[in-house]
């Protein structure tokens, strides 16, 4: 961390949204996984003294504090007192990092001062792990102010991909009855067009399986909707958006959040999830076969250079190949541990260039006139 008692995180400004944050911890290297995950995704502030962190909090619109308990000049406990009562109705986030005993950082997160803490020493993985999950605390507030339907079927999601997550990796298959309960709330916003509210309510979400499994759901259930499929196969669409990547269930979470490049093994060990995912769904009492393929066949590609089985041309199916299209866009447009979300019409640009070898060439156009539409 830069030396001076308060700078800027130097980021792009593509990179960087309007949300501000404060860190007053640490020295944080600029090469380490905190750093680059913080300075991707927000405006940083960074303070190695109570008196400037107090100074920053004054001047600008800070969402989330980061807060050493032992900040030289005021400590920790002290300013989040402070912020707290600066902004009673819409308080910025507090998280506090202490040493040693916990009890005093406990009985602050009860008395509503801070809103979750870290004990040192601890890895940058957790680190952002605790960050993250804080900040979806909030983002997963603001769901009651959206429609019924969105609400509900985020919500639902949220409880039901965390269940098929947890039965996965006791490695046996999952309830399908958790998948339909999610798919018929999906075609139900579908029909109604609540999706696309749903797919920006989750730009604001960072647990990775959660939003990217419900954001090729959606993406699935709008398309099919869109080339004139029935309500039957939009929800079955729905569903295999909703359990395609469930193998990713048996990759670590460091590699999923990896700030970087995979190196070849972890790679190799990514590679592995559409095979895990079609176990999982071939365990798994009452899963329709059209599901399954997508899960087993969305990293396949026209020319047989996908995985895992190499297919090629009239061997990947329809469904293959809309899973495959819809999974290409999400994981464009979706923020990820290493890389910003890209814009629309650039990840448009991406998928026309893979159709043909990759994508299959008629249905890139017929899903390239909903992004035309601005629909996501
Ligand atoms: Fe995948
Ligand atoms: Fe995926």
């Amino acid at each position: 961390m830069n030396s001076q008692a308060s700078a800027k995180a130097s980021a792009t400004p593509e990179s960087v949204t309007q949300d501000k944050i404060l860190m007053a911890w640490g020295n944080i290297s600029t090469t380490s996984a905190i750093h680059k995950s913080l300075g991707q995704s927000f405006d940083v502030s960074w303070a190695n003294h109570g008196k400037n962190a107090l100074a920053t909090l004054e001047s600008e619109p800070i969402t989330t504090a980061i807060l050493d308990a032992r900040l030289p000049s005021v400590d920790g406990y002290t300013i989040a007192r402070q912020i707290k009562a600066m902004n009673e109705s819409s308080p910025p986030q507090v998280l506090l990092v202490v040493q040693g005993d916990a009890r005093r950082a406990i009985a602050a997160r009860d008395a509503g001062e801070i809103d979750a803490f870290l004990v040192e020493p601890f890895t940058d993985g957790a680190f952002l792990s605790a960050f993250w999950e804080m900040r979806d605390r909030l983002a997963e507030r603001r769901w009651d102010s959206l429609n019924k339907l969105q609400a509900s079927l985020l919500k639902v999601t949220k409880r039901n991909i965390k269940r098929m997550v947890d039965q996965s990796s006791e490695g046996g298959g999952i309830d399908y009855g958790l998948v339909r309960e999610c798919s018929a709330v999906a075609v139900e916003a579908a029909r109604s067009n609540d999706l696309q509210g749903v797919l920006e309510e989750l730009k604001n979400h960072h647990s990775y399986t959660f939003v990217h499994s419900l954001s090729v759901a959606s993406l699935m259930a709008i398309f099919g909707a869109h080339i004139g499929l029935g309500n039957a196969d939009v929800e079955m669409l729905a569903q295999a958006g909703l359990v395609h990547d469930l193998g990713k269930a048996m990759v670590c979470l460091d590699i999923l959040d990896k700030p970087a490049k995979l190196n070849d093994e972890e790679w190799e060990n990514m590679r592995r999830h559409p095979r895990a995912s079609g176990e999982i769904l071939r365990a798994t009492r009452g899963t329709p076969p059209e599901v399954l393929f997508a899960a087993e066949r969305h990293h396949e590609k026209l020319d047989g250079s996908g995985y895992p089985f190499g297919l090629s041309g009239a061997e990947i199916d329809d469904v293959g190949r809309i899973s495959a299209i819809c999974d290409v866009y999400s994981a464009l447009i979706e923020k990820r541990a290493y890389k910003a979300p890209m814009e629309p019409k650039q990840a448009a640009e991406i998928l026309t260039g893979m159709a043909g070898h990759h994508l299959d060439p008629d249905l890139v156009p017929r899903f390239l006139e909903l992004v035309w539409d601005g629909k996501f």
